[in-house]
């Protein structure tokens, strides 16, 4: 059975107060976690050390990075190794987020790069994917994606592909409130699911986690993880009030 996950992405938020207050906030909420459903908080980098202990000894729930370098140390002045995720007990790390895509010029090669490392570190990579708004309004969609998906994926093997979350975030639906329809959610998550079954067979393809992403919220989680293809959600602006996120996991199917 796959696994159902909801993942906060903090993103550039919160003073470590605020961080602490927030982690204890939701942690202190009963949850009805199933074994196969998880949650993950993405952290800003100085604040990995604190989150890893407030969740010491709690099931099923992790910290992420939200993003980390391609190579395995040396001289590249302000970046974070998986090396150094990994000293400190991290299991997870988000990547190729359109935010580093845009404003970092994260290439798909690149990002092929950085899943190598994390893998080889045994950090599971959350590959975020998601068209911008000239391509839906294209309706070549699902092109843009399969390519993302064929040049920073489909180099690994079918066991390695399977340590991958893929996190679906159209971004004309990233913090603009404008959520994707659970319809249009679906058909790409089937869309990634079905090519996914192309390259690697239908056995993998189906236990391959796939998050959707773009203003998911309280009132919007259950409906849209209800679809058959979405396993959950990668998680902004409402990751960031507790109790907009414990409704969120309470969502999970
Ligand atoms: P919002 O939930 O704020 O739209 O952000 C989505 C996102 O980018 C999560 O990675």
């Amino acid at each position: 059975m796959r696994k159902q996950i909801a993942a906060a992405n903090w993103k550039m938020n919160l003073t470590i107060a605020q961080g602490e207050a927030l982690l204890d906030g939701i942690i202190a909420k009963p949850h009805h976690l199933k074994p196969e459903q998880l949650v993950v908080f993405a952290v800003p980098f100085p604040y990995l050390a604190m989150a890893q202990q407030k969740i010491a000894g709690k099931q099923n729930v992790f910290i992420a990075a939200q993003n980390c370098y391609s190579k395995k140390s040396g001289a590249y002045t302000g970046e974070v190794s998986v090396e150094m995720l990994q000293s400190l007990g991290i299991k997870w790390v988000v990547l190729g987020h359109s935010e580093r895509r845009e404003y970092f010029a994260e290439s798909n090669q690149f990002l092929a790069e950085k899943i190598n490392i994390a893998l080889e570190f045994d950090i599971q990579p959350i590959f975020c994917c998601g068209e911008p708004l000239s391509i839906r309004e294209a309706g070549t969609q699902n092109e843009f994606v399969t390519k993302q998906l064929e040049e920073s994926l489909y180099h690994l093997s079918a066991d390695q592909l399977k340590k991958v979350v893929i996190a679906y975030e159209p971004i004309w639906a990233i913090g603009t409130g404008k959520t994707a329809t659970s319809e249009q959610a679906q058909e790409m998550h089937a869309h990634i699911r079905a090519e996914l079954a192309k390259k690697y067979g239908k056995e993998v393809a189906d236990e391959i986690t796939i998050l959707y992403g773009g203003s998911v919220k309280a009132a919007n989680a259950k409906e849209i993880f209800g679809q058959p293809d979405v396993d959950g959600g990668l998680v902004g602006g409402a990751s960031l009030i507790i109790d907009e996120f414990v409704a969120i996991i309470e969502g999970l199917k």
